[in-house]
């Protein structure tokens, strides 16, 4: 057995959190060999329900599980942390846009910035699933200066995951036979899923699938849309798939993404597929398994691939500008 890791988790007594702690203790991000330590991050109101599933996580007895801190104070729950999801914020209700949210939850981002670049480990890992997450991932990343940008990412997994359960449904095959799809840009209803690079059984998506039209309309606009599908049908926002992805963006940092495939990311841009730099774009990225990430290059647009990826950045600009004065 390894030392513990430890994982803080904020908003833990909320949706996502409920799915997502027992899982992170369960294993499921660094594997059957590395107990965990959670570190439950909550506001004050919350600690109640915090309690309660603080609870429930012993009567789990999880055999990795050394521990489960509860506070409602950012450098407690930051402290030493190996791994941070940042979870917590309000999600949209219905007909409610993501961006809708950025002036309400964009604030909680400074704070936990600057707690973060306090009392994490130098090489704690930022993953922001708070919505608007590509931006509050800016925010956050801005608060934190001394710690290295590289450290932060945001989550596309849900849409990339949502890609690839589409692309599956529309060939009639398992999930496990999709690979590489690409979700470009902002986790918005402008975000850019692209099939051009993705394979079905091996084969070029769009051969086995050979319905362009299907891939450049329903595809796309299934998945952009699919959150607010979700709350419409549930009448609260995506948890279970959202934990699920979080684990899996999680999983893919510090385990590794396979041989051959890539995963989806917002990552902070350094000019690829000139995007300007240092917003939280989308991209295809492969990882080694130590924490870090590689934006996969030289991959081509077609015009209509083009204009969808200008739109979803230029949103993606007018967002940093929304939250300009959040940004040290
Ligand atoms: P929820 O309301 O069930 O839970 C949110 C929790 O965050 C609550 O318990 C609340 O008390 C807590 N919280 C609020 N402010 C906090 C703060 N400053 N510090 C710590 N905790 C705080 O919501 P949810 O369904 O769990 O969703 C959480 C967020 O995740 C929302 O913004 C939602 O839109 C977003 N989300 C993102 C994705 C994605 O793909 N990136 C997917 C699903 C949901
Ligand atoms: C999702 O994609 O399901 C989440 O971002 C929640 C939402 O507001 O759509």
């Amino acid at each position: 057995m390894s030392e513990p890791k430890r994982v803080a988790v904020t908003g833990a007594a909320g949706q996502i959190g409920y799915s997502l702690l027992p899982r992170i203790a369960a294993g499921e991000i660094f594997g059957p060999e590395t107990p965990v330590i959670l570190q439950c991050l909550e506001i004050p109101p919350a600690l109640g329900a915090l309690k309660g599933v603080a609870m429930e996580m012993d009567d789990c007895a999880f055999p990795l599980l050394r521990g489960v801190v509860c506070t409602d104070d950012p450098k407690e729950a930051f402290k030493d942390a190996d791994l941070a999801l940042l979870v917590g914020s309000k999600p949209r209700g219905k007909g409610m846009e993501r961006a809708d949210l950025i002036r309400e939850n964009g604030p909680i981002f400074v704070s936990q910035g600057q707690a973060l670049q306090a009392v994490a480990k130098s090489d704690v890992r930022v993953v922001v699933v708070g919505n608007p997450c590509n931006t509050n991932c800016l925010i956050a990343m801005h608060n934190a200066p001394e710690l290295p940008k590289r450290n932060f990412s945001a989550m596309t997994q849900l849409d990339h995951n949502r890609a690839l359960a589409q692309l599956a449904g529309r060939a009639k095959v398992h999930s496990s036979h999709v690979r590489n799809p690409i979700i470009w840009g902002n986790h918005s209803n402008t975000q850019f899923p692209d099939w051009n690079f993705a394979t079905i059984g091996g084969k070029p998506a769009q051969e086995v699938i050979g319905d362009v039209e299907w891939l450049r309309g329903d595809f796309i606009s299934t998945v952009q849309e699919r959150g607010k599908a979700i709350i419409e049908a549930r009448g609260l926002s995506s948890a279970m798939s959202a934990a699920n992805a979080a684990l899996d963006h999680a999983r893919c940092l510090f385990k590794g993404t396979p041989e051959g495939s890539w995963t989806s990311m917002a990552v902070c841009s350094d000019g690829s597929y000139g995007v300007p730099e240092g917003i939280m774009c989308s991209f295809p990225v492969t990882c080694r398994g130590d924490g870090s990430y590689e934006i996969v290059q030289d991959l081509k647009f077609d015009d209509f691939g083009k204009a969808k990826f200008e739109i979803t950045v230029n949103e993606l600009l007018g967002e940093r500008e929304t939250v300009a004065d959040l940004l040290k």
